[in-house]
């Protein structure tokens, strides 16, 4: 993707590791002299039916924790300086996570997953409220979207072709405008997208 789209830099990271955290905002604004939007994409699922709850053990709710509401936090927690010099000099700096309908609603992969992505739901709230007004914090919930995660859950895709008012999962694509949308709305704050086809709605 990064060879793609000129000027774009890659770096590789383990968001579950802290010093990958710090490495990744570092070459960033190193790159570009400036961090204008962080988005928050990367996460982990795990597929546990939700009675089961022996198969929900520690090490799975820490691994998820780790990487999905942990390093989101520590990330923002790392370029709120770079983001707050954005507001300063161009415009407010901007936060994207991608939660999940899982975070809104009693569904999900599992009860980790969903857990971790209402985690990082409410995060979004909180900051908005410490971080502006130079920072705006926001959140796309995908329903189910088409990627590598959901290649095999022929069920939930069932489900969006019959139920969704869209009648189809979304896109990687449909996502990114969702996530454009919001990086473009100067007043939005505190957000929670809910971008899953109007499932909920049925
Ligand atoms: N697909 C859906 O239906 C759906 C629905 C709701 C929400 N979401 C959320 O959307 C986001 C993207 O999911 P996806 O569907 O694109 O999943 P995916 O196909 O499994 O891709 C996950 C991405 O996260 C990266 N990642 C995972 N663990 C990481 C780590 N420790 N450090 C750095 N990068 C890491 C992966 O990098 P590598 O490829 O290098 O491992 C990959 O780029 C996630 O937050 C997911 O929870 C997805």
């Amino acid at each position: 993707m990064a060879a793609e789209m000129e000027q774009a830099i890659y770096v590789q990271a383990d968001l579950a590791f802290e010093a990958d955290r710090v490495r990744l905002i570092d070459e960033a604004i190193a790159a570009w002299g400036q961090l204008d939007v962080l988005i928050n994409n990367a996460g982990i699922s795990k597929v546990i039916p939700h009675g089961d709850l022996a198969s929900a053990s520690s090490t799975v709710w820490h691994e998820l924790n780790e990487v999905n509401v942990i390093a989101p936090f520590h990330l923002v927690a790392l370029a709120e300086s770079a983001l707050r010099d954005a507001a300063r000099h161009r415009r407010a700096g901007c936060v994207v996570n991608i939660s999940s309908h899982a975070g809104i609603r009693p569904k999900g992969a599992s009860i980790p997953y969903a857990v971790s992505k209402a985690a990082l739901n409410h995060m979004t709230r909180l900051l908005a409220v410490s971080l502006g007004p130079d920072i705006r914090v926001n959140a796309v919930a995908p329903g189910l979207v088409d990627t590598p995660l959901t290649a095999e859950w022929t069920g939930a895709q069932e489900l969006w072709r019959t139920r969704a008012p869209m009648r189809r999962a979304a896109s990687p694509d449909d996502i990114a405008k969702a996530v454009a949308m919001l990086i473009e709305s100067d007043y939005l704050t505190g957000e929670i997208l809910l971008s899953d086809g109007g499932l909920n709605l049925t």
